[in-house]
């Protein structure tokens, strides 16, 4: 607990103050009559909120059926189509020759795609999906780099009425081989590689490697196809009959389909995310609900103005945020948006302060790693570039240090835009806590209030309210559209992870620790489980722990979370070896830097631990629990907390000099 009290005595020390201008609430999208409205009648609120941001092909009667929880319904007579909401429907209200997606490709090259050209593509694309034998219900795998065609890709197959489950283009050929099973997956869409740091980093040769691996299993392979768009023009193998180019499709397919409606709860998409065992958990989210709060709050939160505003998120679509503000809340709402594909610090670390001067980007939605990274280069940096046209900022993924903060504000935002540090999960689909532009006095450091229509309390671990000026767990204490509605194949886990917690109260348990300040502001202090926050991302202790020990030289490991300045937290992992590999090695020498390379390899580069230290025991209570808050303290250099319940108190000095004697 330690390292979380530091940072609480730290945030209560954060007293600025900034309330919105007058000219910026004049013009705002969002006024307080949002919480007055939601507070009246949430379900209505909703209700009415769907009925304006989308087009309904069979209007609904019902709003919330919550007659079998944890398992909602929202609008559940209600028939719509996603795709069609985001593309078709602009086109026919006159928007067609908007710019939908701004595209840079990292070695420079741009791409201006429009409503009605997109709408087209995305059309062709849905035939050829049919044509590959793509229908309600089948689930896609999506494995591509930051490109036009994995917009299309994704609402090619919502256009059907599939099931999208993306896989970062980051993960290794056996995190795709785990998540196509899981999911079952019929066709994988990837391409040949994408431009990353300067150069082509592949990706097809990891599709082919996880589907080869199956025959010799014997075992049912479910991909049929694999869809190839051409990017990195790398070298690839190809596989007969299996294999199709998109651009040898694509074109040539009719531009002519027309969207079909489907009932509000149908799939739209999984995503696999982090939780606290080894195996990643599909969650899965649904149609009118998800897209109802996407819209939302991508149009309040970031006060969007489609007509005037370019918005740029700067996720990768392999993750959620890349689902809900790169792909389905701007573009139901009709917004032009930057798409980049590559690294920021390439060609030099000034590549996205170049993007937003380029296309004079307004709004502009980031992680705190990447503030605190810029920090770290200086201020020269984006202050030789024209970033006028900034005019909302926008932080999520981990909490943002008042530091940050501050300088995002001050030193990209030129001291006047509002900041909104949003708070959401995979799991809720959308954003739950934030300030609203124009509407809320922010607080650096603060995520601050639940959004209008959400609910959501601070509990101790007796579910009871903790009271402002006091910490505890946040939970959501009623249903919300955007909420999973279950983890994949896996009922029984949905319902212990999230509900089990407080379910006399009924409560979703989200898995941070939270405070309340004097003001009844929200200040989000980290995770409370086994899940690790890496520069925005979540990695599982457990799932790295299994990692390790597949090597063969492994025989335990452990690992913790670490405090790291740049990226929130970093992997640190102790390893004990198995006797017998280290009487046939006898040099170990490059062992530590040999796994830190096999967990990149197994689960993928973001896993790779910052430090891995080869001890010659793990510290353990009695009854032979890893106790971790041990090892936290030594990877972050603090003194030992209390060390009394292990059953070798000796174990902690020894793990204690060898870090110390590697620093
Ligand atoms: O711990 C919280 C942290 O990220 C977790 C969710 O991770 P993921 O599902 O990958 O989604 C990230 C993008 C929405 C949360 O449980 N988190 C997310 N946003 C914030 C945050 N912690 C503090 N402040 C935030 N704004």
């Amino acid at each position: 607990m330690s390292a979380e009290n530091t940072s609480i005595d730290h945030l209560l020390d954060e007293t600025r103050r900034f309330p919105p201008t007058a000219d910026f609430a004049a013009a705002a999208v969002a006024g307080p009559d949002l919480y007055e409205r939601a507070d009246a009648d949430r379900e209505g609120f909703w209700a009415e909120q769907s009925r304006e941001l989308l087009h309904w092909h069979t209007p609904f009667t019902q709003v919330l059926d919550w007659a079998n929880p944890p398992f909602a319904k929202w609008f559940a007579d209600g028939e719509l189509n996603v795709a069609y909401n985001c593309l078709d429907h602009h086109v026919e209200a006159g928007n067609g020759d908007r710019v939908a997606l701004l595209w840079e490709g990292e070695p420079g090259d741009e791409r201006r795609i429009t409503y009605a050209e997109l709408t087209d593509e995305v059309r062709r694309l849905a035939n050829v999906l049919a044509d590959l034998g793509i229908g309600q219900g089948d689930r896609v795998a999506i494995y591509l780099p930051m490109i036009p065609e994995a917009v299309a890709s994704m609402l090619a197959v919502a256009r059907v009425g599939a099931i999208h489950s993306v896989i970062f283009g980051g993960f290794s050929a056996d995190s795709l081989r785990s998540r196509i099973d899981d999911a079952g997956a019929k066709l994988v869409i990837t391409a040949d590689g994408g431009w990353r740091k300067g150069k082509v980093s592949p990706l097809k040769p990891a599709v082919d490697q996880a589907l080869a691996d199956r025959n010799g299993l014997g075992e049912q392979e479910t991909v049929e196809h694999v869809l190839v768009v051409r990017r990195g023009e790398n070298e690839i193998d190809w596989v007969a009959d299996r294999d199709v180019w998109y651009h040898e499709v694509v074109p040539q397919a009719s531009a002519e389909h027309e969207a079909q409606p489907f009932e509000a709860e149908n799939p739209l998409f999984i995503l696999y995310t982090s939780g606290t065992t080894g195996k990643p958990k599909g969650i899965l989210h649904t149609s009118g609900g998800y897209l109802t709060q996407a819209a939302f709050t991508h149009r309040n939160v970031f006060d969007l103005h489609p007509e005037s505003d370019v918005y740029w998120c700067t996720a990768d679509i392999g993750w959620i945020t890349g689902h809900t503000y790169v792909v389905y809340g701007p573009l139901a709402n009709g917004a032009t948006q930057v798409l980049y594909e590559g690294t920021p610090e390439h060609p030099e670390p000034g590549r996205w302060w170049d993007v937003i001067e380029k296309f004079g980007v307004t709004i502009f939605y980031t992680a705190p790693t990447a503030i605190r990274g810029f920090m770290k280069q200086g201020r020269q940096i984006p202050q030789a570039r024209d970033l006028s046209s900034l005019r909302v900022l926008g932080s999520v993924g981990e909490p943002i240090n008042p530091e940050a903060w501050i300088w995002y504000r001050e030193i990209i935002g030129a001291g006047k835009t509002p900041i909104v540090d949003t708070w959401w999960q995979t799991e809720t689909g959308a954003i739950m806590v934030s300030a609203l532009p124009g509407v809320t006095e922010t607080k650096p450091g603060s995520a601050q209030v639940p959004v209008p229509g959400i609910s959501l309390d601070v509990v101790g671990e007796d579910g009871r309210h903790v009271g402002n000026g006091n910490g505890g767990l946040l939970v959501v204490t009623e249903p919300w559209p955007s909420m999973l509605r279950g983890i994949w194949g896996d009922p029984e886990r949905f319902k212990e992870t999230y509900w089990d917690k407080f379910s006399e109260q009924g409560y979703y348990f989200a898995g941070d620790g939270a405070r309340l300040d004097e003001d009844g502001d929200i200040w989000l202090l980290g995770r409370v489980d086994d899940v690790m926050n890496v520069s925005g991302h979540r990695l599982s202790t457990a799932e790295i722990e299994s990692s390790l020990v597949a090597h063969e030289a492994t025989a335990e490991a452990a690992v913790v979370g670490a405090a790291d300045e740049t990226t929130g937290q970093a992997v640190v992992a102790y390893c004990v070896l198995k006797e017998s590999y280290l009487k046939s090695h006898e040099d170990i020498e490059n062992l530590a830097q040999d796994l830190r390379g096999w967990v990149a390899d197994q689960i993928g580069a973001i896993a790779r631990p910052r430090e891995i230290y080869i001890v010659t025991e793990l510290p353990k209570t009695r009854s032979g629990k890893i106790m971790r808050r041990l090892l936290r303290d030594v990877a972050e250099g603090r003194e030992v907390g209390d060390t009394t319940t292990l059953a070798d108190t000796m174990v902690m000095s020894t793990i204690q000099s060898k870090v110390t004697g590697r620093r």
